[in-house]
């Protein structure tokens, strides 16, 4: 049942556009450098558009509504789910009647190479250096602006991504792998960059992520399984967010200076993917909301000790949980259904009546 709730959640998410976007204004060309391995929308304000890519190795365009890890969207926009380094290259967005609506130059800098300076440890992040030995040619890191703290009132932390770029002397920068094109070039400083420090930030009224997609799960620590991983819905290394365990923050201060054991923030989603190594209950938080919590299924004895701790007060938070759970799963369902009639009814009543038999 769980995999339901997660699988219908993963439908209507891109329907209700909660993943990070861009947009352009109409009939521009913009250039953007983000991230490989992280979910992103591209926005097109023209229902009914298509899309093309291209690229320095692909010349004529090819029709995106084939690729698989693209989602065109009802209001026109694509979700690129977990974009790979090679789909760097020219998005364009055309109306019904094929005009020019918005055109996107995307490097998808391979997150795999990213590097990572944690300001108050003293780490620091990667210098300028020139693409050849005696050129004005510089590589150079252009920073994003620092995302809010993840938490507000109490310390927290707070990050930013940073682009590799290439200038050229009196020209515009350009992010590294639409410079370069197909031409292959050697360089460890050719990476992408986070950086992160602590922060204390106050409270202030954020834009407020639906309470709606509050969810709740359990995993199982075993001897079979020494971690599991752990998945914030709605995450994103595009914005803030924060894991606690117990109550406790996990910061990426403890665990780049190895002070954290228990578990380990995963770098190429941005901390959204977290691997655990013992049993605790973990929340998350993005932009300082709370989203999502995971029980540990516990064997017996570790759940009387539990029970003998925490008594009853946990338990009625237990049972509101549950309820909200259940309220949830059915709303989620209504939706689902409602939005799967809808989509199938005209054209394939019969393949509707399956769906509807099998549940
Ligand atoms: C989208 O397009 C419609 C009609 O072309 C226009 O009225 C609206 O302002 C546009 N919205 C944005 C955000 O550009
Ligand atoms: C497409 O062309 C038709 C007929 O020329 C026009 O009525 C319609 O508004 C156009 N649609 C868009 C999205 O430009
Ligand atoms: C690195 O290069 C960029 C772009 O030319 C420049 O803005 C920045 O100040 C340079 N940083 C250092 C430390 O030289």
């Amino acid at each position: 049942m769980l995999t339901t709730i997660g699988l219908l959640l993963n439908l209507v998410f891109p329907i209700l556009g909660f993943y990070f976007s861009i947009s352009c204004p109409n009939h521009q060309q913009c250039q953007q450098a983000l991230l490989s391995g992280n979910d992103i929308i591209l926005h097109c304000n023209s229902s009914g558009a298509h899309w093309y890519y291209s690229s320095q190795e692909i010349i004529k365009p090819i029709d995106l509504s084939n690729v698989p890890n693209v989602d065109i969207m009802l209001d026109g926009s694509i979700l690129i789910i977990n974009p790979l380094p090679s789909q760097t290259g020219l998005y364009s967005c055309q109306d019904q009647n094929g005009s020019q609506v918005v055109q996107y130059e995307i490097d998808f800098q391979d997150v795999t190479t990213l590097h990572i300076s944690h300001k108050n440890l003293g780490q620091k992040p990667l210098q300028n250096e020139s693409l050849n030995i005696d050129d004005k040619v510089l590589i150079f890191t252009h920073w994003e602006p620092w995302q809010d703290c993840n938490r507000c009132e109490e310390p927290g932390e707070r990050k930013r991504l940073g682009y590799c770029y290439i200038k050229e002397p009196l020209k515009d920068p350009i992010p590294c792998w639409l410079y370069l094109g197909d031409v292959r070039v050697w360089s460890t400083r050719l990476r992408p960059e986070l950086q992160v420090e602590t922060c204390i930030e106050p409270c202030k009224p954020s834009p407020k992520l639906d309470k709606f997609f509050v969810t709740f799960d359990n995993f199982k620590l075993n001897e079979e399984s020494e971690s599991v991983w752990l998945n914030c819905p709605l995450g994103s290394i595009y914005r803030p967010l924060n894991w606690e365990a117990n109550n406790t923050p996990l910061t990426w201060h403890d665990q780049l200076s190895g002070q954290e054991f228990g578990t380990s923030l995963d770098l190429f989603s941005g901390g959204r993917r977290l691997q655990i190594f013992q049993p605790a209950i973990y929340t998350c938080f993005i932009q300082q909301e709370f989203v999502a919590r995971f029980n540990p299924m516990f064997n017996p004895e570790v759940l009387e000790t539990q029970r003998g701790e925490e008594a009853g007060k946990t338990q009625q938070k237990t049972s509101i949980l549950k309820a909200l759970k259940v309220i949830l799963f059915m709303a989620t369902v209504l939706v689902f259904i409602g939005a799967l009639y809808r989509f199938l009814r005209p054209s394939q009543k019969k393949r509707c009546n399956q769906v509807l038999l099998v549940k």
